[in-house]
């Protein structure tokens, strides 16, 4: 049986305030949710897992940071590279950016954020692409939220980001220090304590807001 996301999203995922972020609010997983249901089918029995669905470090102090120094985003054209919910583009667009644009490769990541930044009165609009093999685009901050988990990607993505700083953008990265971020090109602009996916309920890991340099 084919299953609209939105319709899926709707029923299975309550709409709960985000932990560090009580600013936002997410349609979010729980154990009760059964997103297999959602991401599986005979055709594709073993899909990308849903990282859409969940709260990740990286993506939380992106977010704190934007909601605790708007004018770093006030006016601006925003980038939300890896968006999963759309939490980072939602706090940038809270914060006052003119124009937020959210990429994902995962379809339903783009379902959720557009049922998340309505839930959160905002607008944003979201792309079903890997922009990463392509050109930089015309954005003043390209903002990442925890992409730097797999060795290939992180490359790409990097990649991106590169040709992202020569076209004159500010990129802005979210971390908990995951194993293949750049560590020799990044300047640690905050940091706080949030809770991560996959940590055991209230517990925090340090992450931090780095500039590309
Ligand atoms: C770990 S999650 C982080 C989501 C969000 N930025 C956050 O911090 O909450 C990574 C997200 O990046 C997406 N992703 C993976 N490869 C990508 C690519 N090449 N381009 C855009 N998005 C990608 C995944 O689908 C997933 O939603």
């Amino acid at each position: 049986m084919l299953i609209d996301p939105k319709e899926f999203i709707r029923a299975n995922m309550p709409v709960l305030p985000v932990p560090s972020l009580p600013e936002i609010v997410l349609h979010s997983a729980t154990p009760a949710s059964g997103l297999r249901r959602l991401i599986a089918s005979d055709d594709n029995p073993d899909p990308e897992p849903p990282y859409w669905a969940y709260h990740w470090a990286g993506g939380a102090v992106l977010a704190r940071y934007f909601l605790d120094h708007p004018a770093v985003v006030r006016g601006k054209r925003v980038l939300d590279l890896g968006s999963g919910s759309g939490v980072v583009g939602i706090a940038a667009a809270k914060a006052g950016a003119i124009l937020v644009i959210a990429a994902d490769t995962d379809q339903n990541a783009g379902v959720a954020q557009q049922l998340n930044a309505s839930l959160n009165g905002v607008r944003m609009t979201s792309i079903h692409a890997d922009l990463t093999t392509g050109p930089a685009l015309d954005a003043d901050i390209i903002a990442v939220g925890d992409l730097f988990y797999a060795p290939d990607l992180a490359e790409r993505v990097l990649g991106f980001l590169d040709r992202s700083l020569v076209a004159g953008s500010m990129v802005l990265i979210g971390d908990p220090g995951r194993a293949y971020l750049p560590n020799d090109r990044l300047q640690c602009i905050a940091e706080y304590a949030v809770p991560d996916f996959g940590q055991v309920r209230d517990a925090t890991v340090n992450a931090s807001v780095f500039a590309l340099i």
